[in-house]
């Protein structure tokens, strides 16, 4: 990516997974280790850009330059996000929980003889999708991405549709390691088309991405 690419932009973006408690020391989780979006973060700062990074529970160092906000639970995140706004780009990379824990409990749950605990759900909000359809202070560019096990692209393109983005980074999560792993194969889906790019390793992804971003953007916005 050129340096000064991004010079003058604010880029917000999400990474990791989040953490919904159940009680104060459980929760549910995902595999998502954050290196993807980290490294979108760190390639937006290489590129210039004043770059805004929530992230939920990671292994990861902040990277460098980088304005991080530390979250652990979805509705945490969306919190973060909407307080980081205005920003002239924002790359929802996060794996963010689908559900949460209706009622966490505020003490530890005990065993309690033969009685299950119930765990009853409720749908977190979805934070791509409420930035997106933001009736002002709506990012310019607005980016998803889609992890997938089957029919990657058909869903890519129904998400990019309904979550209202104006790009959806999709890849195939199948059993080839891309969770935890160094390397991601992604499709480029807009109302356009698909791009398909060979398989990378995350940090070229990453520039990949951010130096396609800096040629979508219109030029002599700051935020
Ligand atoms: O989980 P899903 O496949 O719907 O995620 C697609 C996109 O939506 C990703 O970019 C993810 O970061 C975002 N998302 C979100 N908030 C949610 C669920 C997903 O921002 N609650």
């Amino acid at each position: 990516v050129p340096h000064g690419a991004l010079a003058g932009r604010h880029v917000l973006i999400t990474s990791g997974p989040t953490h919904e408690p159940i009680d104060p020391v459980r929760y549910i989780a995902n595999r998502s280790s954050g290196k993807q979006g980290h490294a979108i973060a760190a390639a937006a700062a290489a590129a210039g850009a004043r770059v805004t990074l929530v992230s939920g529970p990671v292994a990861l160092p902040d990277p460098p330059g980088v304005e991080t906000i530390h979250v652990e639970s979805a509705r945490e995140m969306l919190n973060a996000v909407e307080t980081s706004l205005p920003a002239d780009i924002a790359i929802f990379a996060a794996a963010v929980a689908d559900w949460r824990v209706a009622d966490a409990t505020s003490n530890k749950m005990k065993k309690d003889g033969n009685a299950l605990p119930p765990l009853a759900l409720v749908e977190n909000p979805d934070i791509l999708a409420t930035v997106a359809h933001r009736k002002s202070g709506r990012p310019p560019l607005v980016v998803g991405f889609a992890a997938e096990t089957q029919n990657v692209i058909d869903y890519a393109r129904a998400k990019l549709a309904k979550k209202g983005c104006d790009l959806i980074v999709a890849n195939d999560v199948g059993g080839t390691g891309v969770m935890g792993g160094d390397a991601n194969t992604v499709h480029l889906v807009t109302a356009d088309g698909v791009e398909t790019w060979p398989t990378l390793p995350k940090d070229e992804v990453a520039s990949r991405l951010i130096a396609h971003i800096a040629g979508l953007v219109p030029a002599g916005r700051a935020g």
